[in-house]
């Protein structure tokens, strides 16, 4: 298949999971691309495995002073991208009386900051009639104890698909989200959770979807694949959720 043929992509947090999986699809669909996430030596390993027609650039979400530098950094590999996959962010999880600013503030910056600044910067090279689509979660429609910090990262990033698509129509822009439910990534062992920790809150968590089973990456960059595609030029502002029925049965 070769819907993404010609085209470039830039994918935030490329080097895994989702984004990695991604990568892989939007490859094998035709295009070239560009992954971003904060360590280089998996940088290289994954731009290493993805092969010739993907490229790799150490950039923090986090941090405004790499966003800032971004566009240069890209265009000096690509002048012009298509499409834009805001997937790099991280979920941390909290009770209420246990969180702490520098907590609030670390997924904030990631998850919201990073992603409405990347865009800002990336506009001017990203083509007219081109794809934003944002990595939200299921998240943002349920209620789940110490995820609200999380959870409102996701919500925030769900409001900047609508408000940016009404901005962006004059250029033909589509901004779309996919929201995954739980998805078998290496996002789990970054809880800090003991290994006999790990493994219950796999299980509670599995038992909470209605498929009986996690998602796969595979599984959610198909649904990026379509919203970055002409597949889905009738959609803007559109949200897709992967989740095994987690919110909807
Ligand atoms: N897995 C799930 O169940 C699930 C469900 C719903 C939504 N999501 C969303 O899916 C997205 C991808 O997560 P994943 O599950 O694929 O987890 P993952 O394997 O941990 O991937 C996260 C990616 O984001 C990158 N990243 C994190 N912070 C970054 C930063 N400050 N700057 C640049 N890159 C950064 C990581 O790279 P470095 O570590 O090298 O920086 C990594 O490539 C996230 O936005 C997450 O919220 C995941």
């Amino acid at each position: 298949m070769n819907r993404l043929e010609n085209k470039v992509a830039l994918i935030t947090g490329g080097n895994s999971g989702i984004g990695f999986a991604t990568a892989q699809l939007f490859i094998a669909e035709g295009a070239k691309v560009i992954i971003t996430g904060r360590n280089q030596e998996s940088i290289d390993k994954a731009v290493a495995e993805l092969g010739t027609s993907a490229s790799g650039i150490a950039s923090d979400t986090g941090s405004m002073k790499d966003i800032m530098q971004l566009q240069a950094q890209v265009a000096a590999i690509h002048p012009v991208i298509d499409i834009l996959f805001l997937n790099a962010g991280v979920a941390k999880f909290s009770p209420i009386e246990a969180t702490t600013e520098a907590f609030f503030d670390e997924q904030f910056n990631i998850n919201v900051k990073g992603s409405f600044f990347t865009i800002q910067q990336l506009l001017p090279i990203l083509h007219d009639g081109g794809a934003i689509v944002l990595n939200t979660s299921i998240n943002a429609h349920i209620g789940m104890a110490n995820a609200s910090v999380y959870a409102a990262t996701k919500a925030a990033q769900l409001t900047l698909i609508r408000n940016l698509s009404a901005e962006l129509i004059g250029r033909k822009i589509r901004v779309n989200a996919v929201s995954p439910g739980p998805v078998s990534t290496p996002l789990y062992g970054k809880l800090g959770l003991a290994a006999d920790q790990l493994s219950a809150t796999a299980s509670h968590i599995q038992s909470s979807i209605p498929i009986g089973r996690f998602g796969t990456p595979e599984e959610i960059a198909k649904v990026a694949l379509f919203l970055a595609s002409d597949d889905s030029t009738f959609l803007l502002g559109s949200e897709l959720i992967a989740d095994g029925g987690m919110s909807t049965l």
